[in-house]
């Protein structure tokens, strides 16, 4: 898969993208991400890239042409273009499981106030991360890519995890289960020690029965989605 960013920020993006999994994606070449500075693209010398929004008010407008000269140069490859937006649609795990099937996506960061509108034409989709307005786009793009690199084939080594785990379906292999409820957190875990401070771990996972083991997981799972996120169930 072929990531572009567009961004005023690139620097932002080494910590995230150097490190444990994102890492091995990129050296194993099951994705490529490039981070593009979107003052390249700018009409002047200065690298102007904002501007005073129209009509008045707070704070500085990305504009529309270094955006609409970046995607020209980079679009003839790509399949998907982002906007990452506190208006588009909340992205969730359905969502990631279907852009990790991409061959080609490039996101565009906003910053300040936002970006001027007629962007719109030009992008496919706008993307949140949750109801709550960050800088810019930069965190939420990491976010986009981190949940998307993950669920590509041969970047975890257990990629049975990203299967039976929350937002997945049913939490146990071969569960028979209503298939409304696709949708679970996942079942509580545990490690050593057996005890920790007078909390034991449950009994039904020191049993070695697998079958009761895999019954509890799922009862585990849907009573905490249950509690936390009913909303999931509906
Ligand atoms: C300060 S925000 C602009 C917020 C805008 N004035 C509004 O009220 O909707 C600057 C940029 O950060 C990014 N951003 C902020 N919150 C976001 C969120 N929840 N999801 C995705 N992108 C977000 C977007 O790219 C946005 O253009």
């Amino acid at each position: 898969m072929l990531i572009h960013i567009l961004t005023l920020f690139p620097q932002m993006f080494q910590g995230p993208f150097a490190e444990s999994i994102i890492k091995r994606a990129q050296e194993k070449k099951l994705v490529e991400i490039n981070i593009h500075n979107l003052r390249n693209w700018a009409n002047d010398k200065r690298g102007t890239v904002d501007d005073r929004p129209y009509g008045g008010g707070a704070g500085m407008v990305l504009m529309i042409e270094p955006i609409y000269n970046a995607l020209k140069s980079l679009k003839p490859k790509i399949e998907k273009t982002v906007l990452l937006s506190p208006r588009g649609k909340v992205w969730n795990q359905e969502m990631a499981r279907k852009y990790a099937k991409l061959k080609h996506l490039i996101l565009v960061c906003g910053h300040y106030e936002g970006v001027d509108e007629r962007i719109k034409k030009f992008v496919d989709e706008e993307i949140s991360i949750g109801d709550y307005v960050l800088t810019g786009g930069e965190i939420p793009a990491m976010a986009l890519v981190d949940s998307i690199v993950r669920l590509i084939p041969g970047v975890l080594e257990k990629e049975e995890a990203t299967k039976f785990e929350s937002f997945s379906g049913p939490q146990i292999p071969n569960a028979t289960y209503n298939i409304l409820h696709t949708r679970l957190l996942e079942y509580p875990q545990y490690t050593r020690p057996e005890n920790f401070q007078g909390q034991k771990v449950p009994k039904i996972l020191l049993s070695g029965n697998h079958q009761a083991i895999a019954k509890w997981r799922q009862e585990q799972a849907l009573k905490l989605t249950k509690k936390r996120r009913p909303d999931l169930l509906r």
